[in-house]
């Protein structure tokens, strides 16, 4: 018991000083230095050389991937002018394609089937700043999909780590967040390979999911993640907070405007029938104070708030079988024990169970802080 004590105390200590401090750098105990590309570059042929990216390659069925050149970029930005209007490529970023056109590829994921549900998603994580916003989240007993950027997973292993913790559903966004439909095959199987292996290494799950940056999938980059059996997940409302100042031009007012249409949809019978998948970010302190902001609205205006997979009813989301997620009746019957939002829900019963649950996660969240702490004093140290 003073043992735990202790651990408190020094838990609160901890978690006040990285309150103040969100966004230092530290040093963990997994090693990015070989094995994966440099943090925030396309990887490049040193990266496809190795065993087990030769092994991987081999694995692919590659006759079953559409001979699709890589698009072109201008000035940074994808060159539609020369496509054919007949968007013959399920190309997304053309008109929003989800429909693959090429043989034996599964439509991309872009809503939540039951009407009224909200798929809450956040893009770009995991980052130190985000610490504030996962606390939030606890709060509300709600949990998302968070589509990791393999990079950053490098940079903060332990914030990765708390997605778990929290039973966020974790899926992978790329290593260096490129137009992937630019990529070759080598380049866009190594930036889901490591990513995955980042995930795998840090999180020990092995996502079945990716979110492709800016949306940029076709057939080509499809077949290549189905075959990873990763599902594509795209989205179908979005809230455009990453255009915000400073990482944009938008305004915080024309976040909100956005934000108010998404709660009169709610409400006035477009999710009447089928739900929704937002695009949301966990990118900034802008991007995440959005979150919070419109989170009460948001749960009024919609039935069900939950993430990708549990309205999909994915209850395998990582490739270990051992590891189950709460179905969509799971969450919305009260039956669960993913500490999820119960709206809607009755007869939950379980209040003992979950305050154990909550004290053993509340634990292993200071213990990983602990660990935080200590490399962030031999970070100072040396
Ligand atoms: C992550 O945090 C660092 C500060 O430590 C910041 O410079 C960087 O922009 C953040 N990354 C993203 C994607 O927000
Ligand atoms: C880092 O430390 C944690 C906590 O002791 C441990 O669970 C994990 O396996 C370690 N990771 C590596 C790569 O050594
Ligand atoms: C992966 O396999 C394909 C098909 O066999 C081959 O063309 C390609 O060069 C391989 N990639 C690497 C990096 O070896
Ligand atoms: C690869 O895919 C092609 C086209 O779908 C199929 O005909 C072939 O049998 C597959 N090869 C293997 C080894 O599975
Ligand atoms: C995909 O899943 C199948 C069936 O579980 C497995 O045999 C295969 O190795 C997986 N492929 C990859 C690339 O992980
Ligand atoms: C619902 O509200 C949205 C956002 O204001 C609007 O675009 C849409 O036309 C409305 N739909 C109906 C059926 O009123
Ligand atoms: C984060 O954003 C909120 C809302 O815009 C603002 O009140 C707060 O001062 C910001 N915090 C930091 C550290 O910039
Ligand atoms: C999920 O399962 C529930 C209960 O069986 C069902 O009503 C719902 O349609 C399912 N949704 C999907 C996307 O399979
Ligand atoms: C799942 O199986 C793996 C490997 O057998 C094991 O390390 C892990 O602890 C298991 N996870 C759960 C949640 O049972
Ligand atoms: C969190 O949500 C789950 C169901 O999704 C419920 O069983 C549990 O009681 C909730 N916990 C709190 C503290 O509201
Ligand atoms: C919940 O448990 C309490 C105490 O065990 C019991 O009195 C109550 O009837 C239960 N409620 C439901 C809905 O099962
Ligand atoms: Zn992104």
């Amino acid at each position: 018991m003073g043992f735990i004590s202790l651990f408190i105390i020094l838990g609160t200590l901890i978690a006040s000083v990285i309150a103040q401090q969100q966004c230092v750098p530290y040093t963990s105990n997994y090693t990015f230095t070989t094995g994966f590309p440099p943090i925030w570059v396309k990887p490049g042929a040193e990266t496809f050389t190795t065993a087990e990216f030769q092994q991987v390659n081999k694995s692919i069925n590659w006759s079953m991937v559409p001979n699709i050149p890589p698009n072109k970029l201008v000035n940074g930005a994808l060159d539609l002018s020369t496509y054919s209007t007949s968007d013959p490529n399920c190309w997304w970023s053309y008109k929003n394609c989800v429909t693959p056109k090429a043989p034996g590829l599964k439509p991309d994921i872009s809503r939540c089937p039951e009407p009224g549900t909200w798929g809450l998603t956040y893009d770009d994580g995991p980052n130190c700043t985000h610490n504030e916003f996962y606390d939030f989240l606890k709060g509300q007993n709600q949990t998302a999909t968070m589509y990791f950027i393999g990079s950053n997973v490098a940079d903060w292993p332990y914030e990765a780590q708390r997605a778990i913790t929290d039973k966020h559903q974790v899926c992978v966004h790329t290593w260096s967040h490129p137009y992937m439909t630019t990529l070759t095959n080598d380049e866009v199987l190594a930036e889901l390979f490591y990513t995955r292996k980042a995930i795998k290494y840090v999180c020990k799950v092995t996502p079945l999911c990716w979110r492709p940056p800016f949306g940029d999938v076709d057939d080509r980059v499809r077949a290549i993640a189905q075959q990873l059996n990763m599902t594509t997940d795209i989205w179908n409302l979005d809230s455009n907070d990453f255009r915000m100042i400073p990482a944009g031009t938008f305004t915080s007012a024309q976040v909100d405007t956005i934000f108010e249409g998404f709660v009169e949809m709610g409400k006035n019978g477009t999710f009447a029938t089928s739900g929704a998948i937002t695009l949301q970010h966990e990118l900034n302190n802008g991007t995440m104070s959005k979150a919070q902001q419109w989170y009460p609205q948001i749960k009024a205006a919609y039935k069900h708030l939950m993430p990708v997979a549990s309205c999909m009813n994915i209850t395998h989301p990582y490739a270990e079988t051992n590891i189950t997620y709460p179905s969509f009746n799971d969450l919305v019957g009260g039956s669960s024990t993913s500490g999820n939002n119960p709206s809607g829900g009755s007869g939950s019963n379980s209040s003992k169970k979950s305050s154990s649950v909550s004290m053993t996660s509340c634990i292993s969240l200071i213990s990983t802080v602990s660990i935080m702490l200590i490399a962030q004093l031999s970070s100072t140290l040396f």
